[in-house]
């Protein structure tokens, strides 16, 4: 098992590139189920999670090639109904073919996610939604077993919470019902709107995405699609949160600001001067980081995924900064190894008190969870001495050569086998 030895203190300097969005790219190589047309993804970063939707795919009969970023997917010969429990455990996303599959072939067969690092993260409303457009669904050992043999009948859809797995799994069903769905309360993240003009592309009709309320008039055939991924809105945040917390001068190229707008706005609260530049977004540390209070919200709020990595940043400041998690239940697992670096961080319910400190001691510090992984890293570049982060796997299941970025921009890191007792 690998972990990262990073030695802290190190400006960063220049300029990097900002891979394709994990999130977008996991519904929409799912998608491609839905027809037997071959269809091109460009841009897919290389990551573990694609690597394990590739796995489940291929268990399903679909073929996914790629060359250099560049993905192709044929689900001509889609055979298979089963997203079994050993790739589901690993990735929770597993369960976005359940909405496809039962589309093109009127049952599928999915393994629930079970627990996660950061919260619960039931299915119940991709579950209810499927029930509303028809189909039957049982939970039996482990797994929901979903049927509709006369196919999906389009139908309103009302979330309880908007769910982003949920109204994408939907929003796939959808296309190929019989009628109109109207999805409401959607999720409005950008990865929504991604798909969406995904499955446009494939000739679905929707309307309505980048609102709460989406509008799908079902079609009978969908075919095949080429289009380039957006950028990953969490790798551009993190990526500025690494060039503030060094007091860096990075251009981060590949960059959609208007979809990190919420984020922005708290980075330059707190001193980072972000600014577009003909070729990029120039993101230029302060002197002295001000404390920022901030609070996790669907989107077009302060994204959960960008909690921990914020954090990070609040932690050498010489304030007090609140940080409220509002999505999951357990996405603090971050604050002990934090702590363990010399933070203070005290949490109350769903809000940590970061108390700011002039500087972090590098320490040996685990990884519990991506975005955690990523917020320790941010912390060590910035930490005195050595900091070691293990379990660094988790960190390469969503950020694609994030350490070499890093070290390209002048940062001192190299990954080493982790020791075992
Ligand atoms: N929820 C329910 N019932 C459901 C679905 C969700 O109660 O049927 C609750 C969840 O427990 C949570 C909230 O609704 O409290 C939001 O969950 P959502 O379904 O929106 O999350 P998700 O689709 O499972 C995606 C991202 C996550 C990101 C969240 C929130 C992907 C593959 N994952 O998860 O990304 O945190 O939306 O924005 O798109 C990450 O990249 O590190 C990551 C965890």
């Amino acid at each position: 098992m690998d972990k990262m030895v990073i030695r802290g203190g190190e400006r960063l300097l220049g300029q990097t590139r900002v891979s394709g969005s994990k999130n977008a790219a996991l519904p929409i190589l799912c998608a491609a189920i839905l027809t037997p047309e071959p269809c091109t993804l460009r841009g897919v970063p290389a990551l573990r999670d694609i690597r394990t939707t590739r796995l489940l795919l291929d268990r399903l009969g679909v073929k996914m090639s790629a060359d250099a970023g560049d993905v192709v997917i044929d689900a001509k010969n889609l055979s298979g109904h089963e997203a079994p429990y050993e790739i589901v455990k690993t990735m929770r996303a597993g369960v976005l073919v359940l909405g496809p599959l039962v589309a093109r072939l009127g049952r599928a067969r999915v393994s629930l996610p079970g627990g996660c690092a950061i919260g619960a993260r039931p299915i119940d409303q991709h579950l209810k939604g499927l029930e509303k457009l028809g189909a039957h669904i049982r939970l039996e050992h482990g797994y929901v077993e979903a049927e509709a043999p006369q196919g999906l009948k389009g139908a309103v859809i009302n979330f309880d919470v908007p769910t982003v797995g949920g109204t994408e799994n939907l929003l796939m069903a959808a296309t190929l019902a019989q009628g109109k769905t109207v999805i409401a309360n959607a999720a409005r993240e950008p990865e929504i709107e991604a798909l969406a003009e995904w499955l446009r592309a494939m000739g679905a009709k929707i309307d309505g995405d980048g609102t709460d309320e989406i509008t799908i008039r079902g079609v009978t055939e969908l075919h095949g699609a080429d289009l380039p991924l957006i950028p990953d809105r969490i790798e551009t945040g993190t990526l500025m949160v690494a060039a503030g917390i060094t007091q860096g001068n990075v251009l981060l190229q590949n960059v959609r600001l208007d979809q990190v707008e919420a984020v922005v706005d708290k980075l330059r609260q707190a001193g980072l001067v972000i600014e577009p530049e003909n070729d990029g977004v120039r993101v230029v540390g302060p002197h002295k980081v001000r404390a920022v209070d901030v609070r996790t919200h669907p989107y077009p709020g302060f994204p959960t995924d960008m909690q921990a990595q914020f954090m990070a940043l609040m932690c050498i400041n010489d304030g007090l900064s609140v940080v409220t998690e509002t999505i999951f239940e357990n996405r603090f697992m971050h604050v002990l190894e934090l702590q363990r670096m010399g933070a203070s961080i005290h949490i109350e319910g769903r809000s940590a008190m970061v108390r700011g400190t002039p500087f972090l001691s590098g320490a040996p510090v685990m990884a519990t969870d991506l975005r955690a992984s990523a917020s320790l890293v941010l912390a060590g570049l910035t930490a005195e001495g050595v900091t070691e982060v293990q379990r660094i796997y988790h960190l390469d299941r969503g950020y694609e050569r994030l350490d070499d970025k890093l070290i390209a921009l002048g940062a001192k890191i190299s990954r080493a086998t982790q020791d075992t007792v």
